[in-house]
């Protein structure tokens, strides 16, 4: 069996298409009407917990070690999270934990073993993230065949119940961690993304975090104290605060007014939709600005969209909603909410079977993907007199994609040559290194010895990059690929030995 999995920085879902063509969610293996499982894991003396049993353990203690929004970290050597015997985790070991109940799940509900699994992300996510994310699926012996990206899989599922005909489609996705805006053309013929511009923290998290804040002053300017240093009292402030969040934005709900008790002392606090929404007001300009990036990098304009689908958990925020009428301007009938929390996943699972499967599914094919990020190499500027990024190949074009360049040894000494490669989100963010490959050793080096660089995405937006000695002409190709790596790492064995319970 081939699934699709959701991978969320605060929910994650598994979903496949069944006989009849049909996709569908997999419930939790105990509980029959639970499809979302939170993306929070503990590993401590009780074993290793995910999901919603985690939740539950909170409520009775607060101060219960745990890791949340790992996927935010991804593709970092970061430690997001140390046990209770101070083994350290990276953010593809604890989403490798999430991904092993994930399995688990689908296995249960089909009674069949996963052979294989396409899993998304952000569309914005770099070649590091989409790496780790892969290799998250490794660490849980998940043959993952795929990464598709989260707008692309909505309008995926979106497209099961499009009417024939052309339209042009702007997808507003806005989980708990991460924000993409993206725009497609739906053709009888497939789908055609045109650019998309997204961002990390924008999304729930960050809601959450403005709730927190209101709290946080109110609690100061009672006790005289703040808290921030309290992990147990900002864990249950945290949960407080996505709770009142959810409330306030249920229709007719204006205010919160409700006693709280944070490191022994009581507050009770009380604020209403209006203060929340003004305090989250730079959120909702920040996710204006990435939709008009992305309008703009489509040659487009709000005029031209003729359907505007909301999606993800923080588009049930009432001032979401609002901001993406009032920026669009779009009239109601052309603007809709479709499965905040579940388009992904079944669309993941449309793609998955659609690509490595062999039943037919009645949704548009995905006929072309874009960059979403800028590619290139550090070279030196001689007249800058520093090493700078130097990009090949531009955000929100078609891919694959190519594109080579010949660099030149700087003296006679040097042998090898080094390339770093780098991808940048745009002119305003600090490019990322994705690693570094060195070329050589050059049998007759002399100054301006040229080395041919190619680098590209592929058709399904990963990167590939090979070099060529200029002169002699062999090649020699880099593979962005941990396999070994992961397979024989001491964290995959140390993983293995984790029970995973939910
Ligand atoms: N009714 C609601 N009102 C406001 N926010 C909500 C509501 N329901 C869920 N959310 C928020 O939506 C977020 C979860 O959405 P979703 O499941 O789409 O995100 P995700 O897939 O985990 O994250 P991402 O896509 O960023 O990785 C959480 O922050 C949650 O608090
Ligand atoms: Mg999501």
């Amino acid at each position: 069996m081939i699934i699709g999995i959701d991978l969320g920085t605060t929910f994650s879902l598994v979903g496949y298409v069944n006989r009849a063509g049909t996709p569908v969610l997999c419930p939790h293996l105990d509980n029959s009407e639970n499809f979302q499982t939170a993306s929070v894991v503990h590993v401590g003396e009780r074993g290793c917990l995910v999901g919603d049993l985690v939740e539950q353990l909170l409520d009775e203690e607060a101060g219960l070690a745990i890791c949340r929004f790992a996927k935010l970290s991804m593709g970092t050597d970061k430690t997001v999270f140390t046990d209770h015997q101070g083994r350290d985790y990276s953010a593809e070991a604890i989403s490798s934990l999430v991904l092993r109940k994930l399995k688990a799940d689908a296995e249960s509900a089909c009674q069949e073993a996963v052979t294989g699994a396409v899993i998304t992300v952000p569309a914005h996510f770099n070649e590091a993230e989409r790496r780790a994310t892969v290799n998250a699926g490794r660490l849980a012996d998940l043959p993952v065949l795929g990464v598709v990206e989260e707008p692309v899989a909505a309008a995926t599922y979106f497209g099961l119940d499009a009417k024939h005909g052309e339209k042009t489609i702007f997808v507003f996705d806005i989980g708990g961690g991460t924000l993409d805006a993206t725009v497609l053309q739906a053709t009888p013929d497939g789908l055609y993304v045109l650019a998309t511009e997204g961002a990390k923290n924008i999304g729930g998290k960050n809601f959450d975090e403005v709730i927190m804040g209101i709290v946080e002053d109110q609690y100061r300017s009672q006790h005289r104290v703040g808290i921030s240093d309290d992990n147990e009292a900002m864990q249950k402030l945290r949960t407080f605060a996505t709770r009142a969040k959810i409330e306030l934005s249920e229709p007719g709900r204006g205010v919160i007014s409700k006693p709280l008790i944070l490191a022994g002392r009581q507050i009770r606090v009380t604020f209403n939709r209006a203060q929340f929404e003004e305090a989250a007001e730079p959120w909702l300009e920040a996710s204006e600005l990435i939709c008009e990036k992305a309008l703009k990098a489509a040659g487009m304009g709000w005029d031209d969209i003729d359907d505007l689908v909301l999606t993800g958990g923080s588009s049930l925020l009432p001032c979401v909603e609002r901001k993406v009428r009032e920026m669009s301007g779009l009239p109601k009938t052309r603007v809709r909410r479709q499965q905040p929390h579940a388009s992904v996943a079944y669309g993941a699972a449309i793609l998955a079977e659609q690509m490595h499967g062999d039943k037919q599914v009645a949704a548009p094919p995905l006929r072309q993907l874009v960059t979403g990020n800028e590619l290139g190499v550090r070279v030196f500027d001689p007249q800058a007199k520093k090493a700078v990024f130097h990009a090949l190949i531009e955000k929100n074009v078609p891919v694959p994609a190519t594109a080579r360049e010949t660099l030149y040894t700087r003296s006679k000494e040097q042998k090898t040559v080094s390339i770093e490669v780098l991808q940048r989100k745009d002119e305003y963010e600090v490019a990322e290194n994705l690693g570094k490959f060195t070329f050589g050793p050059i049998a007759e080096p002399e100054k301006n010895y040229p080395v041919e660089v190619e680098l590209g995405y592929d058709a399904a937006g990963r990167v590939t990059i090979k070099a060529k000695d200029g002169r002699a002409g062999a090649v020699i190709e880099q593979v962005f690929d941990g396999d070994e790596e992961v397979a024989l790492s001491d964290e995959y064995y140390r993983l293995q030995e984790l029970v995973v319970k939910s």
